[in-house]
């Protein structure tokens, strides 16, 4: 099997978006500083984008966490490998995600992050797949694109721990031959 990438959204598209992001962010968060939590590995270059188009005071925290089933399918069971180095508690958040697929990571994080009180959580995912979103428990306040139910890479997203370094986003078809 090959893999074959055909491009989706341009670099040009995505810093548009950021752009838009980040006025609307501002909008919300006139008077506060703001932490931005980033899901390790794949909304890393998203946040650091985003967060350099915030004249605001900005904190960085970073999770990790691993999901356990098969590649294709979310078994829904989320262990935290790494929790956030300082508390939020009374702060005002942002999660940043890389993509919502099924929505079970997000519903899992935010509900964690909930529990440490803190002042407002909202939710910031580049990606969403309509189509394939099934825990609907958390809607996202800001969303960068809709995309149909393809498998997507680059800006942060993998396949295999690779592509995250394109500056674009493709989908990644695999063919014969
Ligand atoms: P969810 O829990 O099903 O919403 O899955 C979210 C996670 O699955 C994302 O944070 C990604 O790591 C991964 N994921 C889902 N769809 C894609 C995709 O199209 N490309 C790359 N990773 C994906
Ligand atoms: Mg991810």
């Amino acid at each position: 099997m090959r893999e074959v990438l055909r491009p989706l959204i341009s670099a040009d598209e995505i810093a548009k978006r950021v752009d838009e992001l980040a006025s609307e962010i501002k909008r919300d968060h006139k008077d506060n500083s703001i932490t931005l939590i980033c899901i390790l590995k794949g909304g890393v270059i998203f946040m650091v984008d985003l967060s350099r188009k915030l004249d605001m005071p900005v904190e960085f925290d970073f999770m990790d966490i691993s999901s356990y089933g098969d590649d294709v399918v979310s078994s829904g069971i989320i262990k935290i490998d790494k929790d956030l180095s300082n508390p939020i508690t009374g702060k005002h958040v942002i999660l940043v995600e890389d993509i919502i697929d099924t929505g079970q990571t997000l519903s899992h994080i935010y509900n964690h992050l909930k529990e440490q009180e803190p002042a407002s959580i909202k939710v910031c995912t580049l990606l969403l797949k309509r189509e394939r979103w099934e825990v609907q428990d958390v809607p996202p306040d800001y969303v960068g694109f809709e995309i149909p139910n393809d498998f997507v890479v680059g800006y942060g997203l993998d396949y295999a721990q690779r592509y995250r370094n394109l500056d674009y986003i493709g989908v990644l078809e695999f063919v014969e031959g």
